[in-house]
């Protein structure tokens, strides 16, 4: 545990990191912290609070209300759910897959990892095509936003997509209580746990939230997975020659490439660590992409990246303690059948030139990673 210069703390040992985010009762959701240096709320032009789906869902809420609301979307994420997903993913990922390869190049990214999660998402609400690219830039606009927003146009940005979702979500409870089916929506409009049906806004923070915290998170785990495969010959060759492989390459690209770097949390109460004191209302960095690289859980070759490592699934990529993420099965199987499907019908796939890298420092990956199929009867380099 370090101190910072600013009064913020942070770790990277793994047992520090587990044991900070297993204690929500003394290291809280910076959302729902007591005294904060800013007011983070925003409104819209009739001074209604606005949605803020990170800050307003279960994912920063403490026992009881975070146990009621998770309950009701458990279900959606439970091993058989996902289990009857993975066949229609396959062959979304098909489709997909013939149309990009009816052109010689694409990226890697905005033609495939984007679609992917996108899709999946948008089946929970029973939703189909027309609203894929709102949901897009919703998302992008989620994910970045956990960054922290710097100017006034991101502000603007962020303003406006929390008035179009509201809006778009508002509709659909409404479209789905009138006339419900066998979707997460509907499911929510007609339960009541605990005797109590959930509120409108309950209803739209929920949504938002497996949108704000699947989408971005997804994309670049799926493209971290491909850039890691594409980049390193002999894992591919393993790949191609063992498919069964996949899941643990995918495990390990979690711990050594993680899609989410770092997660905050505040102090409830004065806590002493390792030696270190930190006050009450203190800001907290758990550095999970340093604690997946922890020498004492993952050896001395924790830097390197090994697929077959018995126990990658070790890393805190998807968190821990009671807001451990609800969709990491849907993201692992996400991911495993894209480089599934991919290495079956482009096993040259090579990387192209123009690869960057996002920005961001809380989600790690690639904006744009483009990729070319060597030209049949060309040796490739
Ligand atoms: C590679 C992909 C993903 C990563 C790395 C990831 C990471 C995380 C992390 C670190 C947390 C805990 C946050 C905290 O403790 O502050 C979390 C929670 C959550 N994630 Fe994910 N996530 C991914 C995919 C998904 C997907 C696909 C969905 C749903 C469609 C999803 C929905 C959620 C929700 C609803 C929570 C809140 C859980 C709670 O508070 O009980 N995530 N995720």
């Amino acid at each position: 545990m370090v101190r910072g210069s600013i009064g913020a703390f942070a770790t990277c040992d793994h047992a520090m990191a587990s044991a900070i985010l297993s204690d929500s009762k003394r290291f809280g959701s910076f959302a729902v912290a007591k005294h904060k240096p800013i007011d983070t709320t925003v409104h819209d032009d009739e001074g209604r609070r606005l949605i803020v789906p990170m800050d307003d869902s279960f994912l920063s809420m403490d026992p009881p209300d975070h146990t009621r609301l998770r309950r009701m979307v458990a279900p959606w994420f439970s091993p058989r759910a996902i289990r009857q997903r993975t066949e229609t993913i396959e062959a979304m990922l098909e489709e997909i897959l013939d149309e990009l390869g009816r052109r010689g190049g694409w990226d890697a990214v905005n033609d495939l990892s984007v679609r992917v999660p996108i899709r999946v998402i948008a089946a929970f609400f029973g939703i189909g095509e027309d609203n894929y690219e709102d949901f897009r830039r919703w998302g992008g606009i989620i994910g970045t936003s956990v960054d922290g927003i710097r100017t006034m146009s991101d502000l603007r940005d962020f303003r406006r997509m929390l008035i179009e979702m509201r809006d778009f979500f508002n509709d659909l409870i409404v479209k789905r209580t009138a006339e419900p089916g066998d979707d997460l929506v509907s499911f929510m409009v007609q339960a009541a746990p605990e005797g109590e049906p959930l509120t409108g806004d309950e209803m739209i923070a929920t949504c938002g939230v497996l949108l704000g915290a699947g989408f971005e998170t997804t994309v670049n785990l799926i493209g971290n997975c491909i850039l890691t495969v594409l980049g390193h010959e002999d894992v591919r060759q393993r790949l191609l020659s063992d498919p069964d492989l996949i899941p643990g390459a995918v495990e390990e690209v979690l711990r050594w490439d993680a899609p989410v770097q770092y997660l905050l949390r505040v102090t409830t109460e004065p806590v002493t660590m390792a030696g270190v004191d930190i006050p009450a209302d203190a800001p907290v960095f758990v550095v999970v992409a340093g604690a997946n690289r922890d020498p004492r859980v993952f050896g001395d070759d924790a830097g390197e990246l090994d697929i077959t490592r018995p126990n990658s699934r070790k890393h805190l990529t998807f968190g821990d303690g009671i807001h451990l993420c609800v969709g990491a099965g849907l993201a692992r199987i996400e991911a495993a059948a894209t480089l599934r499907v991919l290495l079956r019908k482009f096993p040259d796939l090579q990387l192209a030139d123009g690869a960057q890298r996002r920005p961001t420092r809380v989600v790690r990956g690639m904006t744009t990673l483009p990729v070319r199929q060597p030209v049949a009867g060309v040796a490739m380099a």
